[in-house]
């Protein structure tokens, strides 16, 4: 018989607290530190370690399970068929890396493409957050209320600095979304910003060129609090393919997609 969801979000709760306590032990070591795509993209021993601990887990409590992740320890998926593990072991290498703090390990359960449980865990801090489709948005096991959705002169949106210099082709949009909003933040782990999103400490996060494995616990997180993440142009977000999002309140979003992101040539 097929585990609920009930189930899987108190079986991937225990592994990603394990999985923390292991970090934590690690972060004591010195790091294997190397570099993927380029200087910047960076990946230690233990985001693979991690990911591997995950995937010998998931795989052999649930061998018909598919499996998802960034550091490539399982094959690439084609299909969200049955049941999907989609997982980031650490999200925030560059925090974990030069911070030792501010970074997450990120797990989000997608059955027959739907997503059904998201975890975000802030591992320093010790922040779990957590939903489970239709039973609302927990952190640390406290119930979450719904997030007010503030205009866009009073929101604080999540960016990465990154996309406002000059040549991006979406300097002048986010120059004008900037100077509209009340302020901007930027936590360097998308999971975490999607997860402060969904429980009111932003109102929106907005990047390009982001991967299923940075968003998918992170969706689920912001469904259950009635808000939406999308790409740039507001179709739904891939979990096998990467690309922009946005995730903000639902009057917000709109705006968001309306007025200024949906005309971006990056969707
Ligand atoms: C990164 C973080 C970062 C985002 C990058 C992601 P990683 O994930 O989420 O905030 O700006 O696009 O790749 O590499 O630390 O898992
Ligand atoms: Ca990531
Ligand atoms: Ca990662």
């Amino acid at each position: 018989m097929q585990p609920t969801s009930i189930e899987l979000e108190r079986q991937a709760r225990l592994w990603i607290i394990e999985a923390g306590e292991r970090i934590k032990r690690a972060i004591q070591q010195p790091l294997e530190i190397n570099s993927k795509s380029g200087p910047d993209d960076l990946v230690t021993d233990v985001d693979k370690s991690t990911e591997a601990f995950l995937h010998e887990k998931i795989t052999t409590t649930y061998p018909n399970h598919h499996f998802l992740g960034e550091e490539g320890v399982a094959d690439k998926l084609s299909s969200l068929q049955g049941t999907v593990w989609i997982v980031d072991p650490i999200d925030g290498t560059m925090n974990f890396v030069h911070q030792k703090q501010n970074f997450a390990i990120s797990i989000g359960i997608i059955e027959d493409g739907v997503g059904t449980v998201g975890l975000v865990y802030d591992v320093i801090k010790g922040e779990l957050f957590h939903a489970i489709k239709g039973k609302g948005l927990y952190v640390n096991d406290l119930k979450v209320n719904l997030p007010e959705d503030r205009p866009l002169h009073e929101a604080i949106i999540g960016l990465n600095a990154n996309w406002l210099v000059e040549k991006r082709p979406i300097q002048p949009t986010l120059i004008n979304l900037v100077q509209t909003c009340r302020g901007t933040r930027s936590y360097g782990s998308a999971a975490l910003e999607m997860a402060y999103v969904a429980v009111d400490r932003m109102d929106a996060y907005i990047s390009l060129n982001l991967s299923p494995w940075d968003y998918a616990g992170g969706t689920i997180l912001l469904n259950e609090a009635n808000c939406l993440a999308t790409r740039f142009n507001g179709e739904e977000l891939s979990m096998l393919n990467k690309g922009s999002m946005v995730a903000a309140k639902r009057k917000l979003h709109a705006v968001l997609v309306k007025d200024y992101l949906s005309n971006e040539v990056i969707s």
